[in-house]
């Protein structure tokens, strides 16, 4: 798919790996739907695009409420004309180890604490890509949706939450692009490793060495590099139903 003058979703794109895909497929002509949760990190985001010489609008909308999900891709398509793609890119961690014993006392992952992950990272991308693919079956438009998952989807300690809906989301790329080949849209994703993003600058220098270290190339990923790959599924018409890894080479 071109990506000039194409409507493109990300969601979660005030901030992060979001921020950097809507900067980048603006740079190459894409009109951005950005959906978050924070007004401010958005409209910088909504700048940056328009900067890059894009149209982009702001959404404010909780991926994991159905009504919200329901009315925001029926607004897009009104604001927009059409949808040509989504980024399921929204995305939370509540990390911790299922059961853990210190000094002689027992604590558990609450149910909230699995089900908060389960409901953005999962049930999110779920509710997003039945909306954008029933509007886009609906306007007969063609596109691509990419999922973010992520290499703890192998299974990654302290994470059973994050994991279980990571695994879910490569597990129903799979199911979608077989089901939505028919109606001419693609279904990819990306599996991201470790990622200089926010979170990480405020790491320690040591905790951060000692985590790169295991990474064959060196390095964390560069949030333009996840960027470019989102791109590169949306753009290659014969990308449909796989995962891309992009973690350096690191397996956990
Ligand atoms: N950064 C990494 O190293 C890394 C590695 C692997 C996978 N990932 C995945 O990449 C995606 C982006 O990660 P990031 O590092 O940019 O995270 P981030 O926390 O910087 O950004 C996530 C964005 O999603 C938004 N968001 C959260 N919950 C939402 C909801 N319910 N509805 C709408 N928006 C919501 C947040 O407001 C935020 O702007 C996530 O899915 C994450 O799991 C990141």
């Amino acid at each position: 798919m071109q990506l000039q003058d194409k409507v493109i979703i990300i969601t979660g794109g005030g901030q992060g790996l979001g921020r950097a895909m809507a900067e980048h497929l603006a740079a190459k002509g894409a009109k951005l739907a950005l959906v978050d949760l924070n007004q401010e990190r958005l409209d910088e985001t909504v700048g940056l695009c328009q900067a890059a010489g894009s149209e982009a609008r702001a959404y404010i909308c909780n991926v994991a409420n159905e009504e919200q999900v329901v009315a925001t891709v029926a607004q897009i398509a009104e604001d927009f004309g059409a949808i040509h793609g989504l980024v399921n890119n929204a995305g939370i961690i509540r990390d911790g180890l299922t059961i853990k014993v210190k000094d002689g006392e027992l604590s558990k992952m609450s149910l909230a604490q699995w089900q908060a992950v389960i409901d953005v990272n999962l049930t999110g991308v779920f509710l997003c890509t039945r909306e954008v693919a029933a509007k886009m079956i609906e306007q007969k438009t063609q596109g691509a949706i990419v999922n973010i998952s992520s290499i703890s989807r192998a299974g990654n300690m302290g994470q059973a939450n994050y994991s279980a809906a990571k695994a879910g989301v490569a597990a129903d790329t799979v199911v979608w692009a077989k089901e939505l080949a028919r109606y001419g849209i693609r279904v990819g994703c990306v599996a991201p490793g470790f990622i200089e993003t926010e979170i990480l600058a405020a790491m320690k220098p040591e905790a951060l060495e000692k985590m790169t270290a295991g990474i064959p190339l060196r390095r964390l990923g560069k949030p333009q590099e996840i960027a470019h790959s989102v791109a590169y599924i949306l753009e290659n018409d014969y990308f449909t139903g796989r995962v891309l890894e992009l973690d350096g080479g690191l397996r956990l």
